[in-house]
This record gives C-alpha cells, structure tokens and sequence, in this order.
C-alpha cells in the first residue's frame, strides 16, 4: 500500500489537471474573468483607460457620470449595455429613473477606438464596466480589476426600468431591491451611499426631501438643523429643478470616505443616503467604516477595499455570457 502511495498521489494529479483544463474551455465562455481581453484585444483595457482619463480632465464630472451608467446599465437586465441602446421610442433610457444619466458618447468614443484596433472583440458592457472602474481610480479611488467577458444585450424596454431604486424608497425597499439582484445590505451601503462620495444630484431629487417630506409638507427630520436652510437655499422651493448640487459637500470630485461620516450625522444630501443611517442593518455597516481610517479604529475593514468588492458584485448582475448576446458594433443600437 504504502509503496503505490506516490504513484496514486500523482494519477490524482493528473486527473485533476485532466479535469480541470478540459473543463475551462467550457468555463472560460461561461464565466467573466481577469483579462478576458488580453489575447483578443491586449490593449482593450488600456484604450478605455485613455478615453476616460481624457474625458475625466476635460470636465472632472465625467467620473460621477460614467460610474452611475454602470449602476443604471446593471440593474436593468443584466449588466449588459442595455441602456445605452438608443434607437428605441420606449426603450429603457427614457424610463423616468433613468433621468439624467449621460456618459454615452465616452462609451461610443472608446467603442470607436476598440473596434479599430480589434474589431467586433470588445462588448460596450465591458467598456462601460471598466470606464467606472477608470472613474473610480482617476477620482483618488481605489483601482482594481474588473472581471470581463460580458455579451452586449439585445432587449432595452422601459418597462423592465420601472423597478430602479428610487431616491425617496424607504430603507425596506432599498434593500429588497438590491436583494433581488443577488447584493447584501452592505452592498447597497457601500455601493449607494459609498458611489455618492463624487458627483451632483438635480434639485428636482430634493423637492420631497426638502418640502413634502413623506408626502406631509415638511423637510426630512433627519436633515441636520444647520444643514436644512443650507440645502432649502440651494434647492428653493419652486426653484429651478435643474440646478445641481453636490451629494457630497465637502469634496466632490474625490473619492473619499467622508460621505459615510455625512450620512451618520445627518450630512446625507439625497434621502435614500440619508435612509442607511434609518436602519440597523445598514448603520452597523456605515459604522464600521467610520473611525477605521481616521484614526480611533485602525484595524477596521477598508472602505476602499469594500467599495470596490462591491463594485465587483455589481458587476455581476446577470450578465451574459459565452454564446448570449452579441458583441456589438457600435453602443447606441443592436447589431
Ligand atoms: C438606492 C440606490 C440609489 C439611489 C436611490 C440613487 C439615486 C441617485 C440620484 C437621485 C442621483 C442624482 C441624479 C441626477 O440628478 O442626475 C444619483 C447620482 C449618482 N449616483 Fe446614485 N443612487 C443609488 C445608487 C447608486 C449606485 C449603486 C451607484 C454606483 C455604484 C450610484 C452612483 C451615482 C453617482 C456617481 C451619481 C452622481 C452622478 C452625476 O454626478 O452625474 N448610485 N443617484
């Protein structure tokens, strides 16, 4: 027995080795990995980087926008490029929850330039993906690496749009909706409260929050007193909607902590933030980032860290993959 030990160790091996390569073909085209591109389009990742470092130092608000289309691209069908589908009267963009997202002519840019250099490779869901990762690291966040190997969509309706989160949705809501896309609590606080660390929010997101408060004509209790008349004179009543104001007061354009330290003392500047700090659930969550880079908790988890595990969650929200969907050739419409 003892003798045959080597020799059935090293058949075990083999068989592993056997099983394990003959299956990745089968996984590779099922699966998203690390590199999908690198021997398709080795330059993939580096031409959208280019893109979007350009468009983020042409106006620094590019980063915000490009990282909530991937938010509102995942979670309508899939992340999928689904939304930036634009050659359809009632297609997914002109869903009401959809109001406001840009960005598309980045993702057209940095399409362009893919298929170019390696034509019919590069899927806008993975462009849209990585532009938000490049967003992300250009705004003084964390960089990290993006599983690829989404297949663009095919489908883009208004109706499916209808259950996007919605800035007056209670705690409750929040998290069955983030639920019903496979992500945690701390997901939706990392990814939610964590993503508005950068970027603006339309006056006409606030008009509830400021002026009919759970449909009873006040403000939000949770408002901090000395923030109140702040947000009112930016957002007056029967102002001008359109005007934009920043989710994150003190630092805008950085990708920072700081928005969990607003949201825990009634800095929040959108409702459904401001909600996070509602609930137990979610408040340990924003607790146990508060203090860990600042000095009192030292041994805390790493919001930075967290935010972008996260983001690779989210990244996986039904994606298609292997011989779904179909690479398209330019971003706006199906092939
Ligand atoms: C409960 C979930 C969420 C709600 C209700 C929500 C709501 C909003 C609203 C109302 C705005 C202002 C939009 C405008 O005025 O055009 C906004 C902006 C933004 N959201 Fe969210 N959001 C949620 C989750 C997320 C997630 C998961 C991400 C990304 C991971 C994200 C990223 C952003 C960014 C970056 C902006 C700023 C956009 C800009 O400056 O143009 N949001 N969000």
């Amino acid at each position: 027995m003892m003798k045959n030990k080597p020799i059935a160790l090293v058949l075990l091996v083999l068989l592993i080795f056997i099983h394990n390569t003959s299956g990745s073909s089968q996984d590779d085209q099922g699966q998203l990995q690390v590199g999908f591109y690198a021997k398709t389009c080795p330059d993939a990742e580096a031409i959208i980087h280019e893109v979007v470092r350009r468009a983020v130092v042409a106006d620094p608000r590019n980063a915000a926008i490009l990282l909530r289309l991937h938010f509102h691209d995942c979670f309508v069908e899939g992340c999928d490029g689904s939304i930036l589908i634009n050659n359809d009267l009632d297609g997914e963009l002109k869903a009401a929850g959809n109001a406001g997202v840009t960005g598309f002519d980045i993702i057209e840019d940095a399409k362009a330039r893919l298929e170019s250099a390696c034509p019919a490779v590069v899927s806008c869901a993975d462009i849209v993906a990585l532009a938000a990762r490049d967003a992300v690291s250009l705004s003084n966040g964390p960089f990290y690496q993006v599983p690829t190997g989404r297949r663009d969509g095919r489908i883009s309706k208004m109706s499916l749009a209808a259950d996007l989160p919605d800035v007056d949705d209670s705690i409750e809501v929040q998290k069955s909706k983030f639920k019903q896309k496979g992500l945690s609590h701390k997901d939706l606080v990392l990814l939610s409260g964590g993503a508005h660390t950068i970027g603006v929010t339309a006056c006409f997101f606030m008009q509830n929050r400021l002026y009919n408060f759970a449909s009873r004509g006040g403000s939000d209790p949770a408002i901090h007193p000395l923030f109140l008349p702040e947000l009112k004179a930016k957002c007056p009543l029967n102002g001008d909607v359109n005007v934009r104001i920043a989710l994150d007061r003190t630092s805008q354009f950085i990708f920072d902590d700081q928005i969990l330290y607003n949201i825990r003392s009634g800095f929040a500047v959108i409702a459904s933030d401001a909600r996070l700090n509602d609930d137990h659930d979610t408040r340990q969550v924003l607790n146990s980032y508060i203090g860990g880079s600042k000095g009192s908790n030292k041994t805390g988890p790493s919001f930075k860290e967290d935010f972008t595990a996260a983001m690779v969650n989210m990244g996986k929200i039904d994606v298609k993959t292997g011989s779904k969907g179909e690479i398209r050739r330019v971003c706006s419409a199906v092939n």
